[in-house]
């Protein structure tokens, strides 16, 4: 964890750069890998409307339910096994990474998105999560690995402009306070742009939350 700069795009929207070094890149996405080669890996949402999402996911502590937009412990738009536990070693890389951007956060929950060549995410919000974290502004934190993605920074209303953002491998982006709600998405995935050395066709990106602010948050 070596943040040279934490650039600050907008209120509480901030981009680490080189967040995190090799080393760690390739450590997170070994974790990533031996919990995709699991029971419970990667899978395809299917959204509300009966299409299919741009990337394979997999959660991570609780379960997103595209379908549904709402957390569950059972994967049961899927296959109705449980989310697999967030492993503390990821979990500490985004409470580092919020503090280097000033915000408190205890994850317990991590998208795990993967982006084939063709990969990509429509402009939204972060919202799913307890109103007590999205009032108190706990902020969600993002780590990429492999190739870059165009990351699309919009305002708090989904008409307002975006600036695009290149997110390389090993960049954290961290959204708290008064950026929580931003709109954001992902454009497109540039091919062949991550490092050799980490192996990885395509992007992974690991996006951290806290479900409430209570413990024991329902
Ligand atoms: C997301 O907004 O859920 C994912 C963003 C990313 O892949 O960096
Ligand atoms: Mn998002």
């Amino acid at each position: 964890m070596s943040a040279a700069e934490t650039v600050e795009l907008a209120p509480g929207t901030f981009h680490l750069p080189g967040y995190l070094s090799p080393p760690e890149q390739r450590r997170v996405l070994a974790t990533v890998q031996a919990l995709a080669d699991g029971a419970a890996g990667f899978y395809r949402p299917r959204v509300r409307g009966g299409g299919f999402m741009h990337c394979d996911m997999l959660c991570l502590g609780r379960h997103w339910n595209a379908r549904t937009y709402t957390y569950e412990w059972q994967r049961s738009d899927h296959d109705g096994l449980p989310a697999p536990p967030l492993p503390l070693a990821l979990a500490r890389l985004a409470v580092d990474a919020a503090a280097a951007a000033g915000f408190t956060i205890d994850p317990d929950i991590c998208l795990v998105n993967r982006y084939g060549d063709d990969g990509r995410m429509g402009l939204h919000q972060d919202k799913d999560e307890d109103a007590s974290t999205l009032d108190a502004g706990v902020p969600v934190v993002s780590l990429s690995l492999g190739d870059s993605g165009r990351f699309l920074l919009g305002g708090l209303r989904r008409r307002e402009p975006t600036t695009a953002i290149e997110l390389r491998s090993g960049d954290a982006f961290v959204m708290g306070g008064p950026g929580r709600l931003r709109y954001h998405g992902i454009a497109r995935i540039l091919r062949g742009s991550g490092p050799p050395v980490l192996g990885l066709r395509g992007r992974v990106s690991l996006t951290f939350r806290q479900y409430a602010l209570a413990a024991g948050g329902s």
